[in-house]
């Protein structure tokens, strides 16, 4: 028999999914899927970010994800501010996930990912591919073709078109 090297590190990896998730799609669960078979824990974290007039707030948000999260036994949902990177830091993550659909995403997210490597070197970033299924859907357009009477069925997880549907329905009656 050859020789062996044996690691003597443990090894645990510790990822941050991080998005606005106004509202968790398709995608982003295929991403979940993909991400937390890979890493020992997996924090998908929604950003504060109310600048962006959400159609969710974030604890709504969080609860649409955190019911997306219970099918993934190393998955948890938080929701972060400030620097990414910071957060990531103190929980102990060194792997930021991405997920990129078309080339066109690639390159803010590739600023993204070189800006957060110089604040902090020491974290990776890593993109995964979302089933090709899935390539199409995001957040904005779904919400765009909910509002005009579209079926959105298939592109986001059940609970999610539920809420879409009560929340446009309640839009439309103020
Ligand atoms: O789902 P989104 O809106 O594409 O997610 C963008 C997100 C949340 C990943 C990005 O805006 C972010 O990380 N914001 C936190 C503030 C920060 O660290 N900014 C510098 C990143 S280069």
């Amino acid at each position: 028999m050859g020789h062996v090297l044996v690691a003597t590190t443990p090894v645990h990896i510790t990822a941050i999914y991080p998005g606005s998730f106004d509202p968790i799609t398709n995608g982003h669960r295929d991403v979940v899927s993909r991400a937390a078979k890979i890493v020992d824990r997996l924090i998908v974290a929604v950003l504060r970010n109310e600048l962006k007039r959400p159609l969710f707030s974030v604890p709504e948000r969080m609860e649409m994800l955190i019911e997306v999260a219970r099918e993934f036994p190393n998955v948890e949902v938080e929701a972060f501010d400030g620097l990414l990177v910071d957060y990531a830091s103190e929980r102990g993550a060194t792997l930021i996930v991405r997920g990129i659909r078309a080339i066109s995403d690639y390159e803010g997210e590739l600023q993204m990912a070189l800006m957060n490597r110089r604040l902090r070197p020491e974290i990776e970033t890593m993109f995964l591919m979302a089933g090709e299924q899935y390539s199409f859907i995001s957040s904005r357009l779904v919400k765009e073709v909910i509002r005009l009477g579209g079926n959105i069925s298939g592109l986001v997880p059940s609970i999610v078109e539920e809420r879409l549907k009560s929340r446009i329905l309640e839009q439309g009656d103020s």
